[in-house]
């Protein structure tokens, strides 16, 4: 998709769709919304009047103008109430009519910068987020589908009337489409099918984008695993006949001072199918596995997001990738498991795989002396439970400065995060009668707790936190879904990392 900004007036662009906006509530509308009416003949005012159209967040109406614009269409769409509007809520317009736009085959469109106006938005964040939501309301996957579906939204245009706010919408504009393509980059790795998207295949598409974003890429097959002493790693993998990869992609910016700083390190779970191993589980949970390297596809985006907007700090992301299947070859209840920094794991539910991956990884993550280690996992049901489908990931950390820029990247990217308590205790109950701990504590309670306290005994030596997106990161119709296009992969992770790294310096 192309977004440029546009200086002018709305209602002289020429596009498949003009879009402009309604607050909930207001009787007559207002800004660009108000002078197309005028130019319409008072279509858009009746069409509030007649109580069809109430401005709900995301609530869309199309309109068609007898020749009284260059434009075909007409897309007006609800801001929601004016006292309760905010960044997100732009962003959930923006994706709302772009998700319109394409359904109607739009090809183009003109759109205002919703709340850069009357809603009182700073100009560049306004443009931001309006590209971002653009970004996200548009897409969709159609890779599959035969009768090969060919609606695309090409061009974007973000018109203003105020010269003085154009620079700053540019730049705004620009930063939103790289997040939001970033996003949508992560969401193509999750919906794609597990017998593509496979551990060799997420290695592929890292130096993809390693070579056409600067970035370098190192990706370690078994042997080298072996030799470094992954075991924990390899031994989810050692049932699949898909070889595991430990994928290394790393930013560096530009020949700067800055590029003495330490780097931040994000680590995502890269589980491409998770069947549960021989803790097989049910017929109905297994389809939804295929999402189970939401974590490692958000990693891949952030750090191509890193060297979209050029942050000033390296950025290092490391993805453990493997399958969990069942086979003569696989791991059993009852394994003992030698992780890379040396602690053996009873292996008490191959379910609970996630874990393995991320504590090699973790332990890795310790050589580049990080300034903070972040991770991203779908790794529990149980945080689900917790927090609800679409409600919010949960945090995990013991070190509070990193939770709190952590919540605040989640406020200003719109991506939800919830802190949950570390205890100690979590710990205990994965005490051991033959190793150093078992992979899981056995019953159902606290089970994101717990799982946070075993990879705790992995991420020694740095600041770290670990986010359990699993509520997040496949969205399901029905359950707590924001207007950001279709269900699927939701490429969480992305928008909030980004904002973090954005925000990390200040
Ligand atoms: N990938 C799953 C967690 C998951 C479940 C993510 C549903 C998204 C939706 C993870 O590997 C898993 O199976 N976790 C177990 C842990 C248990 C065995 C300790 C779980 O949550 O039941
Ligand atoms: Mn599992
Ligand atoms: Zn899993």
């Amino acid at each position: 998709m192309n977004i440029t900004v546009t200086q002018g007036d709305l209602i002289e662009q020429s596009a498949a769709a003009l879009i402009v906006n309604h607050f909930e509530g207001l009787q007559s509308p207002g800004g660009a919304t108000r002078s197309l009416d005028a130019k319409l003949n008072g279509a858009i005012r009746a069409l509030i009047a007649s109580g069809d159209f109430k401005g709900k967040l995301g609530e869309t109406a199309v309109l068609y103008p007898h020749g009284e614009t260059l434009s075909t269409r007409v897309i007006l769409v609800g801001l929601g109430r004016s006292d309760e509007f905010s960044l997100d809520k732009a962003r959930q317009a923006a994706g709302a009519a772009a998700s319109r736009a394409v359904a109607l085959g739009c090809r183009s469109m003109a759109t205002v910068v919703h709340g850069a106006g009357r809603g009182g938005l700073d100009a560049q964040a306004a443009a931001r987020v309006v590209a971002e939501g653009t970004e996200l309301g548009a897409y969709q996957f159609n890779e599959y589908k035969s009768k090969g579906d060919s609606k695309i939204l090409a061009t974007v245009s973000l018109v203003e009337l105020d010269e003085s706010k154009i620079e700053a919408m540019q730049t705004g504009a620009r930063e939103g489409e790289a997040v939001g393509e970033c996003a949508n980059f992560a969401r193509d790795l999750v919906n794609q099918p597990p017998n593509i998207c496979t551990p060799s295949y997420m290695a592929a598409k890292a130096e993809q984008i390693a070579a056409a974003f600067g970035l370098t890429c190192k990706v370690l097959d078994t042997p080298a695993m072996r030799e470094l002493g992954m075991g924990a790693l390899l031994g989810v993998a050692q049932g699949s006949s898909e070889s595991p990869k430990f994928i290394i992609l790393e930013y560096w910016p530009g020949a700067t001072a800055m590029s003495d700083l330490a780097p931040i390190v994000l680590v995502g779970k890269g589980v491409t199918f998770d069947t549960g191993g021989y803790s097989l589980k049910t017929a109905a949970d297994m389809p939804e596995m295929k999402s189970d390297m939401g974590g490692a596809a958000a990693v891949m985006g952030a750090v191509r997001a890193a060297a979209m907007l050029n942050i000033p700090r390296p950025v290092v992301g490391l993805v453990p990738t493997a399958e969990n299947m069942v086979s003569g070859g696989s791991y059993r209840p009852s394994d003992v498991l030698t992780a890379l920094n040396g602690k053996t794991i009873e292996i008490t539910n191959t379910d609970a795989e996630g874990r393995l991956l991320l504590a090699d990884a973790l332990a890795y993550a310790k050589r580049y002396n990080p300034e903070a280690v972040i991770d991203m996992a779908t790794l529990t049901g149980a945080a689900m439970i917790a927090l609800g489908r679409g409600g919010a990931a949960a945090v995990f950390s013991d070190n509070e400065r990193l939770v709190q820029r952590i919540l605040a990247a989640g406020e200003v990217s719109g991506e939800r995060v919830w802190p949950l308590p570390l205890y100690p205790d979590y710990r205990d109950w994965m005490n051991s009668d033959v190793a150093d701990l078992k992979n899981s504590a056995g019953d159902r309670f606290a089970g994101t707790g717990v799982s946070a306290a075993f990879l705790k005994e992995f991420a020694e030596g740095y600041p770290w936190a670990h986010i359990d997106i699993a509520p997040m990161a496949f969205a399901i119709k029905g359950q707590m879904v924001k207007p950001y296009g279709p269900t699927g992969a939701t490429g969480f992770g992305v928008r909030l990392t980004a904002a973090l790294l954005r925000a990390w310096e200040s």
